[in-house]
């Protein structure tokens, strides 16, 4: 039996995690010799069970709740993605080093542009949202080139803090979701964790553009309340985060094995079975 290249994901929970069900696709579809699992790691124990995984010879890990910002603070070296997130969902052991990469926004913005065929460069962009998972996508969004970037959360300051710290990368503006009532955006990308509670942010319903995309990073069985409420108030393109999810994972791979996988057949199975 050849000796298999070792990769995981983890997280607690993690028994949801699609993962090792689209890095296994993923491998099987570039013939790459590796195996990818699923790794629970008690909440406090993160350090002790990466160590545990490296020392028996792991190449990578994908990183998910509650554990990326002590990914980052476990990094040794850090990509200016991951620096500018402050948080890191893929490891990668080389030698002595744990390089820290966020692959988030990069498969936020792939998903956008290369799976929707949606252009971010010249575009209003609104993100709803200021947790880590809005902070994890600004610079990736900022870098495609946006006639400007809203950043609304119902806390007004953390977003007000996002935009002080990624000033010099573009045009940005700060505000409560109400601030940018009147105004409209062609894109429009909710990054709070409202959907996951089944709840919608406090949002103006005029702000969608004349053919905009909503786009939740969140994915369930229904559309969630942001992408209903969307439809009914004009918005033409929809997408919940299954995109992402596949984007941001063959983003981790390509930094492991070199090789950038197709997405769209594990996107499809996806949104088949999700
Ligand atoms: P994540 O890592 O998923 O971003 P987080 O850092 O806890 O998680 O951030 C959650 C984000 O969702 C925040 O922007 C939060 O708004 P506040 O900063 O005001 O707390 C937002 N959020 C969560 N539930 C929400 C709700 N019901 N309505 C509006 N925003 C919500």
């Amino acid at each position: 039996m050849p000796i298999l290249d070792a990769y995981a994901v983890i997280g607690n929970p993690i028994s949801h995690s699609k993962s090792p069900l689209i890095h296994t696709a993923f491998a099987q579809q570039t013939s790459q010799a590796m195996r990818y699992e699923a790794i629970l790691s008690p909440v406090d124990e993160f350090q002790k069970t990466v160590t545990a995984f490296h020392q028996q010879g792991g190449k990578g890990l994908n990183v998910t709740v509650p554990f990326k910002l002590e990914a980052y603070a476990f990094s040794t070296h850090l990509t200016e993605r991951a620096e500018s997130a402050q948080a890191v969902n893929t490891l990668q052991f080389k030698h002595d080093e744990i390089l820290g990469d966020n692959t988030d926004g990069a498969g936020l913005v792939r998903d956008i542009e290369t799976n929707l065929g949606i252009s971010i460069a010249s575009k209003r962009i609104l993100l709803m949202g200021a947790g880590g998972a809005a902070r994890g996508v600004v610079l990736p969004i900022l870098k495609q080139g946006p006639a400007m970037l809203a950043i609304a959360n119902r806390t007004p300051k953390k977003a007000q803090l996002l935009q002080q710290q990624f000033a010099a990368y573009g045009e940005l503006v700060s505000g409560h979701f109400m601030d940018f009532s009147g105004e409209s955006f062609d894109i429009i990308i909710n990054a709070t964790s409202a959907s996951l509670q089944d709840a919608i942010p406090d949002l103006p319903a005029n702000i969608f553009a004349n053919g905009s995309l909503a786009y939740d990073m969140m994915y369930s069985h229904e559309p969630t309340r942001f992408l209903a409420f969307a439809q009914q108030n004009g918005a033409h393109n929809l997408a919940d985060g299954i995109g992402m999810l596949v984007e941001q994972a063959a983003e981790s791979f390509f930094l492991w094995r070199g090789i950038r996988p197709q997405t769209k057949p594990i996107i499809a199975q996806l949104k088949t079975h999700a």
